[in-house]
């Protein structure tokens, strides 16, 4: 009887933490993957841009921050990106770098 509980607890155990480890990676999903949807309306669902905007899919990261970075401060001219990147603090730059590089080109 002493054993059947100690297993049973054991894997209630490993059930908790596998649901909290799944979890705690969702929400960091859930939101890049928020910021970044706000881009698809012309980048294309995740970046992968049907023409007319750069793809961001498979961007290099620091390239991604730098350009983000630019456009905010205006040293990049742009058209629209200008007001897209001063939405964003430096975070979420570092947030949506990683959703866009961890596309598929
Ligand atoms: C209204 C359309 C539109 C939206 C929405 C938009 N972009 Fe852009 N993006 C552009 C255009 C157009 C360019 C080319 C530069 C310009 O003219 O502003 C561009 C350029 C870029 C570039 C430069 C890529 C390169 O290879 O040079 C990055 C990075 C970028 N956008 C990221 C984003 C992110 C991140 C979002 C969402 C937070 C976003 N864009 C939302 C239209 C848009």
């Amino acid at each position: 009887m002493k054993m059947i509980q100690h297993q049973t607890l054991t894997i209630a155990g490993a059930i908790v933490l596998l649901l909290f480890t799944a979890t705690s990676y969702a929400e960091v999903d859930a939101h890049a993957r928020n910021l970044a949807a706000s881009c698809a309306a012309c980048h294309g669902t995740n970046g992968h841009s049907v023409g007319g905007t750069p793809v961001l899919a498979g961007l290099d990261k620091a390239l991604f921050v730098n350009q983000m970075k630019d456009f905010k401060s205006g040293a990049r001219p742009a058209t629209v990106m200008h007001n897209h990147a001063k939405g964003y603090t430096d975070e979420e730059f570092g947030k949506l770098a990683d959703f866009f590089a961890a596309q598929k080109r």
